[in-house]
């Protein structure tokens, strides 16, 4: 039944989209090269306008691709999986030659790249591979796995047990650390968990960290829709149950800034970070403005740099590549299975920022100004 449907709504959208490109190249996808780009659309679907980075990718990908000339449909699904879907509809029944999505939840839109590959419309999977669908052409994204290790890393520096360099720190422990993962409907958080895991693993085995809720299943200590709330709520809770006995909690893995964000705040309102006493070290990830100014002011530990103004680029070099009607480059073959296939990936590296980082990472580079660091906040 579901499937006669999709196939109904794959024929009535590849029928509407010859409809609007009245046979010709533009509009719908395929056969695009040569084209005017002023011709050509692209649908730009992204999760949330609750994350300061996916305004700055969003932003970066329509700046971008309206620089070459192409005409931007895009859209913010408010970390509503069925406004996403609706989103996406609409721009292949409005004819987009290309679709570039960051999915909510990668397991949801089978539907829609059913209908956008009927319709011929390439799909590029943007920082979140969508999974259990072989109509994904193409992913851009870092280097996941390598995230995790470096929040595991930052996380060991924090607490004096490595070095900068990787070398042996001062410090032995044992200390106490609680995990938390992402949403586990984002195939990312599965990878950012796996590489914190192995770099972990070897100090809670000898007991250097000790984890004392118990909880170190990704199902444990998940965090749906990557909220900050429930973040902090979770760390509220952790608190409570098991740290009544006057133990302290010495450092958290944290996957994103949005989550270090509500721990801190759960830490600070039980007392950590005041009147001169300590704040727990909690990693990150995105160089969110509000988390950059933590860093600086010395109460979140690191983060975790993924130039989004790169991303971008790569996303517009695989969208162009697909209306030249050619292959975009790929520089990973075999990492990221989809559940149906190996998604042809292009990686980009990934850097932790300490607040030393903060002026040649950040600063420097241009991807915040001084002032937003000092401020906190974005500037329009
Ligand atoms: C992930 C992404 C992270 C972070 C998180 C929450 O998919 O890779 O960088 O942004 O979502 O938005």
């Amino acid at each position: 039944m579901r499937s006669r449907v999709l196939i109904a709504l794959g024929s009535a959208v590849l029928a509407l989209s010859m409809t609007a490109c009245g046979g010709e190249g533009a509009g719908g996808g395929g056969d695009t090269a040569g084209e005017d780009p002023a011709d050509l659309s692209i649908g730009v679907s992204m999760p949330t306008q609750t994350s300061e980075r996916w305004i700055a990718d969003g932003t970066s990908v329509k700046e971008k691709l309206e620089a070459k000339g192409y005409q931007v449909d895009l859209q913010y699904a408010g970390d509503d999986i069925p406004t996403q879907s609706q989103q996406i509809d609409q721009m292949i029944t409005q004819g987009a030659d290309v679709l570039i999505v960051a999915a909510i939840d990668g397991t949801a839109l089978s539907g829609q790249l059913q209908a956008a590959a009927s319709a011929n419309i390439p799909v590029i999977s943007y920082d979140r591979l969508i999974r259990d669908s072989p109509n994904v052409d193409f992913y851009v994204s870092f280097d996941n796995y390598k995230v995790g290790v470096a929040q595991a890393e930052a996380l060991l520096v924090g607490l004096g047990l490595r070095n900068a360099d990787g070398s042996k720190g001062a410090a032995n422990g044992p200390f106490n650390v609680e995990l938390f993962a992402g949403s586990l409907d984002d195939n990312n958080a599965h990878f950012f968990f796996d590489g914190a895991m192995d770099t972990l693993e070897p100090f809670l085995d000898d007991g250097t960290l000790l984890v004392k809720s118990g909880q170190t299943d990704i199902e444990q200590v998940a965090i749906l829709r990557w909220q900050q709330e429930t973040a902090q709520r979770r760390m509220e809770d952790l608190l409570t149950s098991s740290y009544n006995d006057g133990s302290q909690v010495d450092g958290v893995l944290s996957p994103y800034d949005g989550l270090s964000r509500g721990i801190i705040t759960a830490l600070q309102n039980a007392g950590y970070g005041r009147s001169g006493a300590d704040m727990a070290v909690v990693t990150g990830q995105d160089a969110e403005v509000a988390s950059v100014k933590l860093i600086n002011d010395g109460v979140q530990h690191s983060t975790v740099f993924k130039d989004t103004r790169l991303l971008a680029e790569q996303a517009v070099l695989a969208a162009e590549a697909f209306l030249e009607d050619t292959e975009p480059q790929a520089n990973d073959t075999t990492t990221y299975e989809n559940g149906v296939k190996v998604v042809p990936s292009y990686l980009l590296p990934v850097q932790t920022v300490y607040k030393e980082d903060i002026q040649t990472a950040l600063i420097d580079s241009g991807y915040l100004t001084a002032e937003e660091v000092a401020s906190g906040q974005a500037e329009g």
